[in-house]
């Protein structure tokens, strides 16, 4: 694997999983592969998942790790040709061949604006480092995909599956905020490419991007989309076509114990309780967001592995 942007970047997906499921039994096992290399890890927003469970990833294959607020550095510019006169200070050009000097693979996190569809669309915080970076590039969320999460989220899925073909359902949840359709998308693209039976619940105007679920049935009724589900992965995410606005915050659409049924309950984290899923299901043994936070070392793990190996 020469970068890790995008759900395509895994070429060869069930290995992928079954060698994260290895070095979880064994994660010190390729504890020389990142000797004398640097990760460095640049962060826009805020994290603790993502941050914590790459430097541990890291850590095992034995490398070193920088970590960086962007928001304590100076102020970056991305366009191309622009005057910089006004409140933007470096330009990602030399930030980015900079930072390449310091580290052997880069990690971004860069949320969308959820004002500007066609900037955030472009992905222009992680592709101007891709571009301008002399290394390997990472995305720890970027505006329109978090694989890592994703990849945590098949593993888990793999480890706790009885059945060949699972039914796994993505339902949407009520929120205050807007939120990105980030985990969604990528969430959407790794179980188009997994063995499971997949729907997607939401209300109508919550549509995804189209060209991300193409053929994947969507549900507008919940009930009807929960019945017979083995994984239910609850997220919120703000309006696609109306973009990054809060529709609704209609509370039957919280996941609730009576809903959930029978079926294991998956969410990215950080969860509001009692506003996306009531407290009885997150309290509960068919809660599996401890296990998926804890795959996110091992997702980092075997994606920070198979960088190594190609450098
Ligand atoms: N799920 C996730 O990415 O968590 P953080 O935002 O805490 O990193």
């Amino acid at each position: 694997m020469k970068n890790y942007t995008k759900i395509k970047d895994i070429s060869n997906l069930s290995e992928t999983i079954k060698d994260a499921i290895l070095l979880k039994m064994n994660p010190f096992e390729f504890q020389d592969l990142g000797k004398h290399k640097t990760l460095v890890m640049l962060f826009f927003n805020s994290s603790l998942r993502t941050r914590l469970s790459t430097e541990k990833a890291a850590k095992n294959l034995g490398m070193e790790v920088m970590i960086l607020n962007v928001n304590d550095a100076w102020n970056l510019e991305f366009g191309d040709g622009t005057i910089m006169n006004m409140d933007k200070s470096e330009h990602i050009k030399e930030a980015a061949q900079v930072i390449s000097q310091y580290a052997d693979v880069i990690a971004v996190r860069a949320f969308p604006t959820l004002q500007d569809k066609a900037k955030d669309e472009s992905e222009y915080v992680l592709n101007s480092f891709q571009k301008y970076a002399t290394v390997p590039v990472i995305n720890m969320e970027s505006a329109t995909a978090h694989p890592l999460q994703a990849l945590a989220d098949a593993i888990t899925i793999t480890e706790l599956t009885e059945k060949v073909k699972p039914k796994v359902v993505l339902s949407w949840a009520p929120h205050p905020k807007a939120l990105p359709q980030a985990v969604a998308n990528s969430f959407v693209e790794m179980m188009q490419r997994m063995e499971v039976d997949f729907t997607i619940t939401h209300p109508e105007g919550y549509e995804l991007n189209e060209a991300i679920t193409k053929d994947t049935p969507i549900n507008y009724n919940q009930e009807e989309a929960l019945k017979d589900a083995d994984f239910v992965y609850v997220k919120n995410w703000s309006s696609y076509k109306d973009y990054g606005k809060v529709l609704n915050q209609d509370e039957n659409w919280m996941m609730t114990k009576a809903k959930l049924g029978k079926a294991k309950f998956m969410h990215c984290l950080p969860v509001r309780r009692n506003v996306v899923v009531e407290d009885a299901v997150l309290d509960s043994e068919q809660s599996v967001v401890i296990q998926q936070a804890n795959n996110r070392t091992y997702a980092a793990l075997v994606v920070l592995k198979q960088i190594l190996e190609k450098l």
